[in-house]
């Protein structure tokens, strides 16, 4: 995982839907087969599903015991608002220091694999740097990593641990990043590559709009995901985008969101893709995309569809 010692599978599970629409029996049989698929991290984040995702992940975890746990490579987020008071929330030390605390608990573990901070926050980033170093010290996190952050995040946040305070940098970036949302190629990814960063994308297939399900001039099928209005607007936004990378994956012999893995699995700044299945099929066509190795032709013409670092469906990250 780029400069961290530690070792990631291509795919990372993602646990959002777990305890939403992806119900304990289903998200059980999807850890159960990912592991069985040689799948050995896992992502999930205190606020996922008001923290019944967590949950859900520590049962799991204590039901296998030690050799189910020590296997894998075990992420979770702090900083999304989980209760009333004026502190429950953000990247204070006081704040992350209890979250991490209470993920521990829900998680049944005594150490976090990858702890990442959600989002920037307006605190100074020196105080959250400190406060993941003492979490590392203590021997609860043993990694630490960022979520939705700009290059200029961090850099500063990784020259002053390395630099300033002699504190462990962080190693990961969770980033959206997908075919039709490529902004992260302007300056995050060379940031990665100069810093031995790794990215993380997550939302692969943009929150299902490259599912294949939509076609031009076919009728929408309602699915948990697809009936915001924001969602609705969108697909209709970039139609013609979809349409264009749904017939190059079929000249592949492929579907849409094996050519969406495919893409991201092949990206020298990406440690491993943060895959949302809601069922089985879903999770199948991750896994089916490892061995779709895209030749030159086809990176040409995905570029041409979608530029390199533009976002067609730029939804505000
Ligand atoms: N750090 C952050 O701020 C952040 C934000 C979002 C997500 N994440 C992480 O990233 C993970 C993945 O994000 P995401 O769930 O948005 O990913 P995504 O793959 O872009 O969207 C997942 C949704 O796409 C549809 N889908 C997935 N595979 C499909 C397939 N093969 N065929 C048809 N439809 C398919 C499903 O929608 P339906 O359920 O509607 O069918 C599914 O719920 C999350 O679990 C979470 O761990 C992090």
């Amino acid at each position: 995982m780029g400069r961290a010692g530690v070792k990631v599978s291509p795919i990372c599970l993602g646990n959002m839907n777990f305890g939403g629409s992806a119900d304990e029996a289903t998200s059980r049989s999807l850890m159960e087969k990912s592991v069985g698929a040689g799948i050995n991290f896992f992502d999930t984040a205190n606020v996922y599903q008001k923290t019944v995702s967590e949950q859900i992940l520590g049962r799991w975890l204590k039901d296998g015991g030690p050799s189910r746990r020590d296997r894998l490579v075990l992420a979770t987020k702090v900083y999304g608002k989980v209760g009333e008071d004026l502190n429950d929330r953000g990247l204070s030390r006081r704040h992350i220091v209890r979250a991490c605390e209470d993920s521990l608990k829900r998680l049944q573990t005594d150490r976090i694999d990858l702890y990442q901070c959600h989002h920037w926050d307006h605190v100074r980033i020196e105080e959250t740097i400190r406060a993941m170093d003492d979490l590392v010290r203590a021997g609860k996190v043993l990694y630490w990593g960022t979520s939705n952050f700009k290059a200029w995040h961090l850099t500063e946040a990784t020259l002053l641990a390395e630099r300033v305070l002699n504190a462990p940098v962080p190693v990961t970036e969770q980033c959206p990043y997908s075919l039709t949302n490529r902004h992260v190629e302007n300056e995050l990814a060379p940031f990665c590559m100069k810093y031995g960063v790794r990215m993380l994308p997550w939302s692969p297939l943009n929150g299902g709009r490259l599912s294949g399900l939509y076609r031009k001039g076919k009728p929408i099928e309602n699915t948990p995901r697809n009936q915001s209005e924001g969602f609705r607007k969108t697909l209709e936004k970039n139609m013609d985008v979809i349409e264009a990378l749904t017939k190059l994956a079929e000249e592949q012999g492929r579907t849409l969101p094996q050519l969406a893995y495919a893409f991201l699995y092949a990206q020298p700044h990406v440690a491993s893709v943060i895959v949302g299945p809601r069922t089985m099929e879903h999770l199948d066509e991750a896994i089916k995309a490892l061995d779709f190795k895209l030749d030159d032709a086809t990176v040409k013409k995905i570029n041409e569809i979608v530029p390199p670092g533009t976002s067609p469906d730029y939804v505000g990250w």
